[in-house]
Order: C-alpha cells, then sequence, then structure tokens
C-alpha cells in the first residue's frame, strides 16, 4: 500500500496558514507556494542516491559524497501544479519537467489527457508528479495512468492540500505510488472543493477568477 507522508515540518505549516488565508494576495500567495514546494522537496528528497568521490580540501583530501545522479523528472498537472515547479527546480535546477493536462468529460465526468509531454527517456527517470490539491483523485490518478503507459516505473505524488477522498481513490489506484501532503484536510464539499481547503488553487496562482 502506497505510504501517505504529512509533512508537520514547523515552517511549512506556518506556510500553509497563509496560503488558506482568503486575505493573501496573488503575488504572496504565488511566493508562499513557491517557497512550500521548495521546503517539501528538501523533505522528498531524503531517500536520494549519494555515491562517494574523493575531494581536495585546503587542509587534505577527503572522502565525501555526491548525488549519484539518477534522473529525475517533475511532472505538474496543468494548470495549477505548474506553481509549484519553480520550487522544486531550486533545489534540482538540472530536473527535466513534463506536462499532463486533463480535463473533466462533461457527461463521463471522467479526466481526459488533452496534453502529454514528458522527457524523451521517461523509462530510466524517478518522476514526481505534482498538483497543489488532491481533491477526488481523479485527475491524480487518471496522470499517473498516463505516466505508467509511457514506461514510468518509480513516482511519487506530492501536493499542498489533500481531502481524505482523493488519498483513498489514489492509494487504491497505484498502491505504489507514495503521496506526499502538506495539509490533510477533512473533506470534499458537494462542489468538489477541499473543506477547509484554500479554494481554487490555479485561480489563485494565476490571478484569475
Ligand atoms: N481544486 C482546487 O483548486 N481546489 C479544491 O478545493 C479542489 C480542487
Amino acid at each position: 500500500m502506497a505510504k501517505v507522508y504529512v509533512f508537520d515540518h514547523p515552517l511549512i505549516q506556518h506556510k500553509i496558514t497563509y496560503i488558506r488565508d482568503k486575505n493573501t494576495g496573488t503575488k504572496e500567495f504565488r511566493e508562499l507556494v513557491d517557497e512550500v514546494a521548495t521546503l517539501m522537496m528538501f523533505e522528498i528528497t531524503r531517500d536520494m542516491q549519494l555515491q562517494e568521490v574523493e575531494v581536495e580540501t585546503p587542509v587534505a583530501r577527503a572522502k565525501s559524497k555526491i548525488l549519484a545522479g539518477k534522473k529525475l523528472g517533475i511532472v505538474p498537472i496543468l494548470r495549477a501544479g505548474i506553481g509549484m515547479v519553480d520550487g522544486i527546480l531550486n533545489l534540482l535546477p538540472a530536473a527535466k519537467v513534463g506536462h499532463i493536462g486533463l480535463y473533466r468529460d462533461p457527461e463521463t465526468l471522467k479526466p481526459v489527457e488533452y496534453y502529454v509531454k514528458l522527457p524523451s527517456d521517461v523509462e530510466e527517470r524517478d518522476f514526481i508528479l505534482v498538483d497543489p490539491m488532491l481533491a477526488t483523485g481523479g485527475s491524480a490518478a487518471a496522470a499517473i495512468d498516463s505516466l505508467k503507459k509511457r514506461g514510468a516505473k518509480n513516482i511519487k505524488f506530492m501536493c499542498l492540500i489533500a481531502a481524505p477522498e482523493g488519498v483513498e481513490v489514489l492509494q487504491k489506484a497505484h498502491p505504489d505510488v507514495d503521496i506526499y501532503i502538506a495539509g490533510l484536510d477533512e473533506k470534499l464539499n458537494d462542489h468538489g472543493y477541499i473543506v477547509p481547503g484554500l479554494g481554487d488553487a490555479g485561480d489563485r496562482l494565476f490571478g484569475t477568477k
């Protein structure tokens, strides 16, 4: 079963509070999402592989460690996922960035892919799929289907706020994909919004409404 990590780091929790606040304007909202994405990424990369190297310090020769260079791909789900990309690239500036766009079919209510562009070497990369909100879990599950269909084997899912309903759907659909969350909320309302949540993440990031 997929593991669920809820980050309780004080800096993450502090910033999430201001992200939730309806009085936080677009500029500050964007900056906070950026910062939280960086802080979450710091935790998520804890299991990255290292290799030993030798380094000459001004004092002596020493054995030390660097990243083993496993290729990484970041994939935001359009459109709100884009708001988390720069924060991640602050820590991993060489990561490749793919994009997945989905819309909900008005008749079947199922997510339909309208745009997928991934790095060409999908099979060799570890992927981090990002979307600020894990609501029903439908888009995240479909985006992971889409990644797996193209050969991705090792995927993590990272979001700011999740509803328990979405976590359950994603865990059932993809038991191999661990889920990283900054705030696990109470429920979804009848309109598919997370309660208490933060409203529409895309609108708040891009200043649309
Ligand atoms: N998407 C959002 O942006 N907000 C929600 O609360 C749910 C889905």
